[in-house]
């Protein structure tokens, strides 16, 4: 039995989703983690880690069946060259992190004249990828499962560090403005282009900073934006720019406009675009409540809110149908506002979306973090 073991971070529903576009066979094999039958040998994870937004560890599948004995794993860490300590991720119950196995496993090595140093998990069960990468740990994977625990051992993790420059090394961010994290704008750009993004054109009609629009064009595609703002506009070419000089490879044309959403077919040729992937805008942030949240007396404004994004969007969706081909994917983030007991949504748009010429293939996809203020869910469409 031969395969990659996938982790998820802290949106494992849209990574879950974002490997599967990718690679059709993997399967969820617990909330956080997914297996991919067939070849794993570094190299491959190393291709996936570079590639994927939201998983943060790639191991290589070892064994599954009964919570393996010291002696395994103490063996597997004498085999094993280039780790400076040990450790293991445990992905059940906090409570249950077997601490003694880690333990016996450092006693056995001992005994063997190895000393080596074991780690535990700061926060939970599960060393993080940036204790494994500073500490040079091999990192042991214990998953329980169906049929017992799977058991496996950390290849790579996510380069932290290259994406944290990403995200503000490039020369606009303004983390206040409600960027896109990085990651999971990849997330999505994978999930819309699929496994070959090389040549493809993608439009990002609200691009912001253009964080959508860097991950598309560093994977290869052609890209498309459109924002009502200059300065953004601007933001979207200078980090464009920054991201071109940086892949080292033959600069490629990109094309921005400052022009409204719900008429950007004004400037792109007809069925030209493969994928639209945007976060719109998604009007007030902040709300009555003391953190920003709405509370009650918001349900008013909120409504007339939510009316007029249902018009932008549903404006936006009619305009886009001239440009996507047949076929093609509309990936778009939705808000919805909580209010006590209720949720309140632009349910209209995605109602209206098979007289607009597009079927719903999925959504809701949660993306935003639960304390958020407005909520961000993912819906996929796909043009008639
Ligand atoms: C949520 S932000 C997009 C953020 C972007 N994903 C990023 O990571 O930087 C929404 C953007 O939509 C723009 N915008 C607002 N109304 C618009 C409209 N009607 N047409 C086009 N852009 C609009 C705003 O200027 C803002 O830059």
């Amino acid at each position: 039995m031969k395969g990659l073991l996938f982790v998820f971070g802290r949106t494992p529903d849209l990574s879950f989703f974002e490997l599967c576009a990718l690679s059709p066979a993997s399967k969820r094999i617990h909330e956080r983690v997914a297996y991919l039958p067939g070849e794993s040998s570094p190299e491959k994870a190393r291709q996936w880690i570079a590639r994927l937004g939201g998983t943060v560890k790639i191991g290589e599948l070892l064994d599954e069946g009964k919570l393996p004995d010291p002696e395994t794993l103490s063996s597997v860490v004498s085999g094993s060259a280039g780790y400076d300590a040990f450790g293991l991720s445990w992905y059940g119950d906090d409570a249950h992190y077997p601490r003694d196995l880690v333990r016996k496993c450092k006693e056995i090595l001992a005994g063997e004249g190895r000393h080596v140093r074991y780690l535990l998990p700061h926060d939970g069960s599960v060393l993080s990828s940036v204790a494994i990468a500073k500490q040079h740990a091999l990192d042991f994977l214990l998953i329980p499962s169906d049929a017992g625990v799977v058991f496996g051992r950390t290849l790579e993790v996510q380069p932290f560090e290259a994406w944290s420059a990403r995200d503000y090394g490039r020369p606009s961010a303004d983390p206040k403005s409600g960027m896109l994290p990085p990651k999971v704008a990849r997330m999505i750009v994978n999930i819309a282009l699929g496994p070959n993004p090389q040549g493809k054109t993608l439009l990002d009609p609200f691009c912001g900073m253009g964080t959508i629009l860097t991950e598309a064009y560093s994977l290869g595609a052609d890209v498309w934006g459109g924002d009502t703002s200059d300065q953004a506009v601007s933001a979207s070419e200078q980090n464009l720019a920054y991201i071109a000089g940086r892949t080292g490879a033959v600069r490629r044309p990109w094309h921005l406009f400052r022009i409204d959403a719900t008429h950007i077919s004004e400037r792109i040729p007809p069925r030209s675009i493969d994928a639209v992937v945007t976060e719109p805008y998604m009007g007030p942030t902040s709300f009555g409540g003391r953190t920003g949240a709405p509370v009650e007396n918001d349900a008013g404004r909120i409504k007339n809110i939510v009316k007029g994004l249902e018009k932008l969007y549903i404006g936006c969706l009619r305009d886009w149908q001239t440009v996507v081909k047949s076929g093609g994917t509309v990936l778009i983030a939705l808000p919805e506002y909580v209010l006590g007991a209720h949720t309140i949504s632009v349910k209209k748009v995605i109602d209206k979306c098979e007289m607009l010429g597009y079927t719903v293939v999925t959504g809701p996809i949660e993306y935003s973090r639960p304390q958020a203020v407005v909520r961000r869910k993912f819906y996929i469409v796909r043009r008639h």
